[in-house]
């Protein structure tokens, strides 16, 4: 009899499972599919073994580099915290609108080669989210580290011509405390994570009313500035903890910002489904938990529809937010442990059929939505 080898019992007990990844730009969250939250979510990052630093993935210089960045991430993924031993496992991964084809590309090659795992599919984050609310159609903002983005979903279908992107998430939030910081204290000089925890523990978005008196005469008093313990206690000051987000909603020389994204998706859509969209808004993303958020977008939404710039092009009376069974920055991932108890044979694509063709079908490339090339992909 052949001897088994000690992890085949990891194997035996999970042997159905469906290990679930959404890699965000900087957090990773991992679980099992059918489960109701990740089993963890780590930074999307692997420590160089020359320089001993940590480095993103999504930094990468070239394809080969992305491939061992890869290798190593996927190493630490699979046998440090999923614990799975990933030879013929089922995998889903959900991607975002922006993930660039040699990302995917590279990491499929990774998956399938180097892994060896039994089938792989790929779903794109904002339409898996959505079966987290039970209901068909939805305006999903995902607000991240990297990027904002926005695709409605109706009736189950994503209207990709109403998509929007715009690099307005953490960080360049960061960016704006880093520089507020370096003129309130010079001589400290702040890493990304220390300011990261600044953010989430002292910085909030103020309202509509006040941001408006902002640097104005009569400007309000700002709100009282905080100890931040570390190595050595720093001062937050107030005017940093309440102007941080301010530019999610200060429009830019073309006039773009959060709630124009969501103005203008809605407006990209046809007439019928617009009242329907504006009133079943999602949010999703780490981003959009901080403290304010969501009443200040109602509130830029509201006061942004009746101004000159949308008044005589769209009428919506109320803009509702639905709210998901559990926290934004794992909603995505949520979506995926759903999808992923469910069978989607023609989303799917098995080893063989990956080492046959070399390639995984683009769910937005209309070859790959046609019934008769299914049986290509495992069908
Ligand atoms: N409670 C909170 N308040 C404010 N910000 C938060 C909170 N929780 C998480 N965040 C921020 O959310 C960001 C991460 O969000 P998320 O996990 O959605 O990003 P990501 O998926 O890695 O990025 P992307 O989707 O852009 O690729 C971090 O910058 C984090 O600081
Ligand atoms: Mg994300």
């Amino acid at each position: 009899m052949k001897m088994s080898r000690p992890y085949e019992g990891i194997r035996y007990t999970s042997e159905k499972q469906v290990v679930v990844l959404d890699i965000g730009s900087t957090y990773t969250k991992f679980g099992y599919a059918g489960e109701g939250t990740p089993r963890g979510i780590v930074r999307t990052e692997v420590k160089c073994p020359d320089t001993k630093q940590m480095r993103k993935i999504y930094k990468y210089i070239d394809t080969d580099d992305l491939y061992q960045l890869l290798v190593e991430f996927f190493h630490v993924i699979f046998f440090r915290h999923v614990v799975i031993t990933p030879k013929d496992v089922k995998v889903l991964i959900l991607e975002s609108l922006l993930t660039p084809s040699k990302f995917r590309d590279t990491m499929a090659k990774v998956l399938f080669r180097h892994f060896e795992i039994g089938s792989l599919m790929i779903l794109p984050t904002h339409l898996v989210t959505i079966s987290t609310l039970g209901w068909d159609t939805a305006l999903v903002l995902d607000v991240g580290y990297q990027d904002a983005t926005l695709i409605p979903i109706y009736k189950g279908v994503p209207v990709l011509k109403a998509w929007q992107s715009l690099p307005l998430a953490s960080e360049a939030i960061h960016e704006r405390i880093k520089n507020d910081m370096k003129e309130a204290i010079p001589e400290v000089e702040l890493t990304e994570r220390v300011i990261e925890d600044i953010k989430v523990r002292t910085c909030f978005v103020t309202t509509l009313e006040r941001s408006k008196k902002l640097g104005a005469d009569d400007a309000p008093a700002p709100p009282p500035s905080v100890k931040y313990p570390g190595l050595k206690t720093i001062e937050i000051p107030g005017y940093v903890r309440e102007r941080s987000y301010e530019l999610l909603w200060e429009r830019d020389a073309d006039n773009l910002s959060i709630p124009t994204m969501v103005l203008d998706a809605i407006l990209k859509c046809s007439i019928m489904i617009r009242h329907e969209l504006a009133g079943n808004i999602l949010l999703i993303g780490g981003t959009t938990m901080a403290k304010g958020f969501a009443a200040r977008l109602k509130s830029e939404l509201t006061s942004l529809v009746a101004s000159d710039l949308y008044s005589n092009k769209l009428k919506i009376p109320h803009f509702k937010f639905h709210t998901a069974p559990c926290k934004p920055n794992y909603t995505a991932w949520l979506g995926g442990a759903i999808f992923g108890i469910t069978d989607l044979p023609s989303r799917c694509i098995t080893k063989d059929t990956y080492l046959k063709t070399n390639r995984i079908p683009d769910w937005v490339n209309l070859i790959d939505n046609q019934k008769e090339l299914g049986s290509n992909y495992g069908v």
